[in-house]
């Protein structure tokens, strides 16, 4: 018996699915892996298919389906591996222990990079899932470093990502230290051979940095992939689909709402929806800023609101508000000649569809009907243990939705919902809007071409808590308050 977690393409009815894990079971003496008995486990329908394998690479396989289609309602993934694995150990007579380095069952590895505020809050997730296990803390702070070890249980202490690498190489790593440096962090662990890297936002403040991370990350093949922002959550992510299989009709406009207060970081969570809603990027965008104060070179992106107008690689136009929007909504909204599908920031639910209109005339919402999460059953487990942590109602999924996505890529090759690029992108529309502002209104064309140019965050982001007067207790760091 053979096993695979990759990317698994295949297809059932119309179906295409691109995420799951394979049994194989050969034929007597079939070597060329091309016939046998497939068990395949499809993450988002939460059942399996039996089929045939009409294409392999390494990781890629193409599946045909035939004969058998099993909706397993009440079995979750981790009951079909073991399953499966059980039925492979006694058809081949091997020990069930050497099965389960190939059954998916082997926790990645994960080290914490920053363990202030924020990134003691991924500790806790990664150290709560049964798919990893956390062997090693970076934290510059002694005092911290010593609580945070004591309080999650890890040995492995280090001052600095460099430290760290030079002991362990984990298969991922949570750079959550301020935004300055983060771009070493991510280019030291691409470099030692880090599967998978997330950051925090915003992820860099100057182009060029942004540049280097994705490059050397592509390089080394690492998965470079974001943090707490709202596009990594499953919600977000069905909306964008309902809109991309155009069953909602033709996208005829987009609005951004409340681009204001921190572009870099709020504003960084609305570019990023806006991208996946529209299937597209910003090509060009004239925009205006106040208080005046906010556009001086020096400035961060603190304060600065933006109303502008940004047109899209898809021709799309997008209308932008910042202080000025009284719309209820604070997030994205893109819309047909009749449905709308809104992303609001602080909603409950955080997203909605409309589709058709009501006698009156005013639109319907409607049941998204979303496909289900492949990680609910987990998230509904963690759900007291991420009340207690802070995230509550639509912010359950804030970190656990970007953390999943990570082990996803690293494990199963589905690309991160938010990705080095994306990131990339809304840095760019930032600085380009504070260009625009400060150029009188010039319309801008992106990418831009000086990619020295930056845009900095707040100094409690880009410097942390203990530089910008904020730092964070020692009662604090060990969970105590
Ligand atoms: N997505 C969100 O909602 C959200 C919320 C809070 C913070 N953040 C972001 O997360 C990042 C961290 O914020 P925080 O609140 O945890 O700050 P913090 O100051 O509490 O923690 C940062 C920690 O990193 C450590 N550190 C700094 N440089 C380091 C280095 N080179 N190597 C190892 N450790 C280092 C510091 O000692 C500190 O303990 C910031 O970029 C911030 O913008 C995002």
């Amino acid at each position: 018996m053979y096993t695979g977690c990759g990317r698994v393409l295949g297809y059932h009815g119309d179906l295409q699915f691109q995420s799951g894990f394979i049994f194989y079971f050969p034929k007597k003496n079939e070597k060329n892996h091309r016939e046998g008995y497939y068990i395949v486990w499809i993450e988002y329908l939460n059942s399996s298919l039996t089929g045939s394998l009409t294409e392999s690479s390494s990781w890629i396989l193409k599946v045909d389906f035939y004969k058998e289609y099993k909706q397993m309602e009440n079995l979750n993934r981790r009951d079909f591996l073991a399953h499966s694995v059980a039925t492979a150990a006694i058809a081949s007579g091997l020990n069930p222990q050497q099965l389960s380095a190939f059954s998916g069952q082997s926790k990645l590895k994960v080290a914490i990079i920053g363990c202030g505020r924020l990134g003691q809050q991924y500790a806790e997730i990664y150290r709560a899932l049964d798919q990893t296990e956390l062997v090693a803390i970076a934290e510059w702070n002694p005092e911290r470093r010593k609580v945070v070890g004591e309080r999650f249980g890890v040995k492995a202490l280090f001052r600095d990502a460099e430290a760290l690498l030079k002991e362990v190489v984990p298969d991922l790593v949570a750079i959550i230290t301020p935004t300055k440096f983060m771009k070493d962090g991510v280019i030291a662990c691409a470099e030692a051979g880090v599967k998978g890297v997330q950051t925090d936002r915003p992820f860099a403040a100057k182009l060029s940095d942004a540049d280097q991370m994705i490059e050397t990350c592509k390089k080394r093949g690492t998965v470079l992939a974001g943090g707490a922002l709202e596009r990594a959550n499953w919600q977000v992510e069905e909306a964008g689909r309902r809109l991309a299989s155009g069953e909602l009709g033709q996208r005829l406009g987009a609005a951004v709402h409340s681009y204001r207060g921190e572009i870099l970081a709020g504003g960084t969570a609305r570019i990023l929806v806006l991208q996946h809603f529209t299937e597209a990027t910003v090509d060009e965008l004239i925009a205006w800023g106040n208080p005046i104060e906010s556009l001086s070179d020096e400035a961060t992106d603190y304060g600065l609101s933006i109303n502008g107008l940004f047109r899209l690689s898809s021709g799309l136009e997008c209308q932008v508000f910042g202080n000025e929007s009284t719309a209820p909504h604070r997030g994205v909204e893109v819309w047909t000649e009749n449905g709308l599908v809104r992303w609001d920031r602080h909603g409950e639910p955080l997203t909605q569809i409309f589709h058709g209109f009501d006698s009156k005339g005013r639109r319907k919402e409607v049941d998204p009907n979303y496909r289900p999460w492949s990680w609910e059953s987990v998230a509904k487990e963690l759900e007291p243990f991420l009340y207690k942590l802070g995230m509550r109602g639509s912010e359950r999924d804030y970190v656990l939705g970007p953390i999943t996505s990570l082990i996803d890529a690293v494990s199963k090759g589905i690309p991160p919902r938010i990705s080095g690029e994306t990131q990339r992108h809304a840095l760019e529309v930032a600085i380009a809007c504070k260009l625009s502002a400060k150029l009188g209104s010039e319309p801008v064309k992106l990418p831009l071409a000086d990619r020295s140019m930056a845009l900095y965050p707040r100094p409690y982001r880009w410097l942390g808590g203990d530089v910008s007067g904020r730092p964070q207790s020692a009662v604090e760091a060990a969970g105590k308050k």
